[in-house]
C-alpha cells in the first residue's frame, strides 16, 4: 500500500530558523520521511506577502533549504523543493481565492495579528490572501497529514473548507488534511516573555534562540531567560510559564519526561537546570549549524538538490491541476 503522504512548509523569512520551528515543525518532518512519502517546501511566494529585499530572500531561501537537509531530511526520501519553483502553486491558490469568502479570509488571526503591525491598509492583498496560497500548497499534493506548530490551526481549517467545497461544487479532488500537531511542542515561547510564542517576526532577539546560532549567545540567551518567582523548578504554566517553557524545551530535547526532570532539579534552583538546557540546546544545534555551512559553501550543489525536488514536486502538482482545470470548466489547450 501506498505511504500516507505529508506536506508542510516554511518561510525564509529570517537568516535562521528559531527553536520553536525545529521542535514544533521541523524535527517531525524528519521523523516522519521514514513512515511517510513526504513533501516539504520553503514557501517564498509567502515571504513576499510582507516587503521583501530580493538579495535577502535569495540568500534566506538557500539558507532556509539547507538548514532543512542539515537537520536530516534527506533528499532520497524528501522532496525538498522551493514554491516558487513549482507555478501550479499560485495557479490552484487563484482557483481556490475565487472560492474564499470575503468574510471567511477576514476571521483569520495571523493576518489580523501582521495587518495591525503594518496598519490595515498598509498589508498587501497578498498577505489578506496569504492563508489561501498555504490551502493550495497542501491540496495540490493531496497529503493525508500537515506537521506544524498551533499557530497554524486556523489555516488548516481554512485548508479543508475549501478542499471540502472544491469537492462538493465540482466533484471529489482533493483529499482533506488533518494537522498533525504535537501538544508538548506546538508552542515554544518567547524566553523573553514567556507567555507569548517565540516569532521571527515579532520576539525580541533575546527572546529567541536560532538554530545558526553561535554557542555563546545561545548560552546567554538561556540564562538571562526570564524565570519566575520562586526558585524551584515546577511545571506550572499559569504560575511559572517562564521554567515550564524550559522544562518543555528540555523534555524535547533530552527526550527525558517532564515529571522526571522535576524530580532531578528538586532543591537545586534555576541555575543549575538552565545551564542543562544551555548544553542540551548548544549540542543539538551545533552538527545543524556545521552542516548549514558546509551546503551553503556549495551552492551550485544546494541548487541542483532544489532542482530535483522541484521536478518530483512538480510531477505531482501538474497531476492535481489537470483535473482542477477540467472541473472547473477551464479549456482544453490543443
Ligand atoms: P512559519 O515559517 O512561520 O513556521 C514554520 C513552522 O514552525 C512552526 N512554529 C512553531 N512551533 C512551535 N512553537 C513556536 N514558537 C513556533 N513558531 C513557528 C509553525 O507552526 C510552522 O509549522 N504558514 C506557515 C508556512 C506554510 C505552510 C504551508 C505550513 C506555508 N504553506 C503549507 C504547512 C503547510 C508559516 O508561516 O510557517
Amino acid at each position: 500500500m501506498a505511504r500516507p503522504r505529508v506536506l508542510s512548509g516554511i518561510q525564509p523569512t529570517a537568516d535562521s530558523f528559531h527553536l520553536g520551528n525545529y521542535l514544533g515543525a521541523v524535527r517531525q518532518w524528519v521523523t516522519m520521511q521514514e513512515t511517510h512519502d513526504a513533501f516539504y517546501c520553503v514557501v517564498d511566494l509567502h515571504a513576499i506577502t510582507v516587503p521583501t529585499e530580493p538579495d535577502a530572500l535569495r540568500r534566506r531561501s538557500r539558507v532556509a533549504a539547507a538548514q532543512l537537509f542539515a537537520a536530516g531530511l534527506d533528499p532520497e526520501r524528501s522532496t525538498v523543493f522551493v514554491q516558487s519553483h513549482v507555478r501550479e502553486h499560485t495557479e490552484l491558490a487563484w482557483v481556490l481565492i475565487c472560492l474564499t469568502g470575503m468574510g471567511e479570509a477576514g476571521r483569520m488571526t495571523q493576518f489580523k495579528d501582521k495587518s495591525a503591525k503594518f496598519g490595515e491598509s498598509a498589508a498587501s492583498v497578498g498577505l489578506f490572501t496569504y492563508p489561501i496560497l498555504q490551502a493550495a500548497d497542501i491540496l495540490l499534493y493531496q497529503a493525508n497529514l500537515v506537521p506544524v506548530g498551533a499557530d497554524q490551526k486556523q489555516h488548516l481549517e481554512l485548508t479543508r473548507d475549501l478542499g471540502q467545497r472544491f469537492n462538493h461544487r465540482f466533484g471529489d479532488t482533493f483529499t482533506l488534511p488533518d494537522p498533525y500537531i504535537l501538544k508538548e511542542v506546538e508552542k515554544i515561547t518567547d524566553l523573553q516573555d514567556p507567555t507569548a510564542k517565540m516569532s521571527k517576526s515579532s520576539s525580541s532577539p533575546a527572546g529567541i534562540l536560532d538554530v545558526l546560532e553561535q554557542p555563546g549567545p545561545l548560552r546567554k540567551k538561556v540564562m538571562r531567560a526570564v524565570t519566575d518567582t520562586g526558585s524551584e523548578v515546577l511545571f506550572d504554566e499559569a504560575g511559572k510559564p517562564g521554567i515550564s517553557n524550559l522544562l518543555r524545551i528540555q523534555s524535547a530535547l533530552t527526550g527525558t519526561p517532564i515529571p522526571e526532570l522535576v524530580a532531578r532539579y528538586e532543591g537545586q534552583g534555576y541555575g543549575t537546570f538552565k545551564k542543562d538546557v544551555a548544553e542540551a540546546v548548544e549540542q543539538t544545534f551545533a552538527p545543524i549549524r556545521e552542516r548549514t555551512e558546509k551546503l551553503l559553501a556549495d551552492e551550485k550543489e544546494l541548487d541542483r538538490m532544489l532542482a530535483i525536488g522541484a521536478e518530483r514536486a512538480s510531477a505531482v502538482a501538474k497531476e492535481t491541476m489537470a483535473q482542477v482545470r477540467d472541473r472547473v470548466g477551464f479549456l482544453p489547450k490543443l
